[in-house]
């Protein structure tokens, strides 16, 4: 183990390491105040108002920019309130290159933002291999596009992209990258460190860990003139998150690194026992070595190849909801990155639009144990 991995270990167990000059207590407080007094020069004592920032809020921003090696952090309501107040920053005119399968609530803002801003955006393909960099390359139209936004690992086929390529690729065409590592946290991907200008979150997965906080996560490697703009469009949009909220995101940040050791631990129990299952056409897992991407993974992820992987039901999309419904321990819903094993019918909670295969399962894999969760699948197959 690294010494870096050591120092985001400790980092979060010790949530920061905070201890109350006050008490003494070893946990931070909840500040609920919207408002914050002057003092007898009208001067601000600390805080302001609390949608353009509170105390409990920059707790959490505080670790996480440490976590990811950021000069600065921000969390949101959500992770798309993240989203679209980042590409709040993008004017007219100006062009956004994603790949064609991602997470599709961002693909449907893009899609919204090019109808209606007049904003350029193209969709690559990431399937393209190797990490789907000369896609891209294509994609990219140097001198208008000002913003590439990748996922490590798309969702939900887990194509893997080549951030370290995709970084050389954006800033070589004149633009930045975001990388969306919600399903790659820092504790096995630095998208920052590889050369990524901004880092995203969806914080309601694997950072809280326990299917109860909705929350997002942008990280900046430098606090530049781009970056003071999310910043104002934060606060002018409105997409804060609470306190309550920004507490228990720090709270489940604790144990962030052993919960998701675990999990990708148990993925790789699941996708190498499924694979070449006679029910299944195909498991799709960056951990398998038969997985295109897996030599790009295994470069960029120095901590488990994560515990997101999809299964392709021998059959169609009625076949696929069908093993969906028989799991007694996979609970079937949507979202990802909690403690306890999910899996869904990625079609029909995308909806019309998706471009995902019918006879997708997306499991999100949890921390229980890895027999009988192979025992439940194998059940729903059977
Ligand atoms: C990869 C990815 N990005 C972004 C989001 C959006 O985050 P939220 O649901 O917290 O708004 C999600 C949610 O599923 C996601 O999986």
């Amino acid at each position: 183990m690294t010494e870096t991995d050591r120092t985001i270990e400790t980092l979060l167990a010790q949530g920061g390491h905070f201890i109350d000059p006050g008490t003494g207590a070893i946990v931070p407080p909840i500040h609920p105040s919207t408002t914050y007094a002057r003092d007898e020069r009208y001067e601000l004592i600390g805080y302001e108002y609390s949608r353009s920032g509170n105390p409990t809020c920059a707790q959490v921003e505080e670790v996480l920019a440490r976590l990811e090696g950021a000069e600065e952090a921000l969390v949101f309501a959500s992770g798309l309130a993240g989203i679209v107040t980042f590409f709040d920053t993008v004017r007219s005119g100006e062009h956004v290159v994603a790949p064609r399968v991602m997470y599709h609530g961002a693909a449907d803002w893009l899609r919204r933002l090019a109808g209606r801003r007049g904003i350029g955006v193209t969709f690559f393909d990431a399937a393209a291999a190797p990490g789907a960099a000369r896609a891209l390359e294509a994609a990219v139209r140097p001198g208008e596009t000002s913003v590439v936004w990748i996922e490590a690992s798309v969702n939900p086929t887990w194509d893997v992209i080549d951030v370290r390529a995709a970084a050389e690729i954006a800033h070589a065409g004149g633009a930045v990258l975001g990388v969306d590592a919600t399903v790659t946290p820092a504790v096995t991907l630095r998208a920052l460190d590889l050369g990524a200008d901004v880092v995203f979150h969806s914080g309601t997965k694997y950072l809280a860990g326990h299917s109860d906080v909705t929350a997002g996560v942008l990280a900046t490697r430098r606090a530049d003139a781009r970056w003071e703009d999310v910043k104002l469009a934060r606060t002018l949009m409105g997409g804060v998150l609470g306190p309550f909220e920004s507490w228990l995101l720090l709270r489940g940040m604790r144990t962030l690194h052993v919960r998701y050791e675990r999990q990708a631990e148990n993925a790789m129990a699941i996708a190498r026992h499924f694979d070449s299952h006679p029910k299944l056409e195909a498991v799709l897992y960056p951990g398998l070595e038969s997985h295109p991407g897996h030599a790009v993974a295994k470069r960029q992820m120095t901590n488990g190849f994560g515990a997101m992987l999809s299964l392709l039901v021998a059959g169609d999309a009625e076949d696929a909801k069908r093993v969906a419904t028989r799991t007694r321990l996979f609970v079937p819903a949507t979202s990802l990155g909690g403690v306890e094993s999910l899996i869904e019918h990625r079609a029909t909670v995308e909806g019309p639009h998706s471009v995902v295969p019918q006879n997708l399962l997306r499991v999100s894999v949890g921390i229980e144990n890895a027999v009988e969760l192979i025992a439940d699948l194998e059940q729903a197959l059977g």
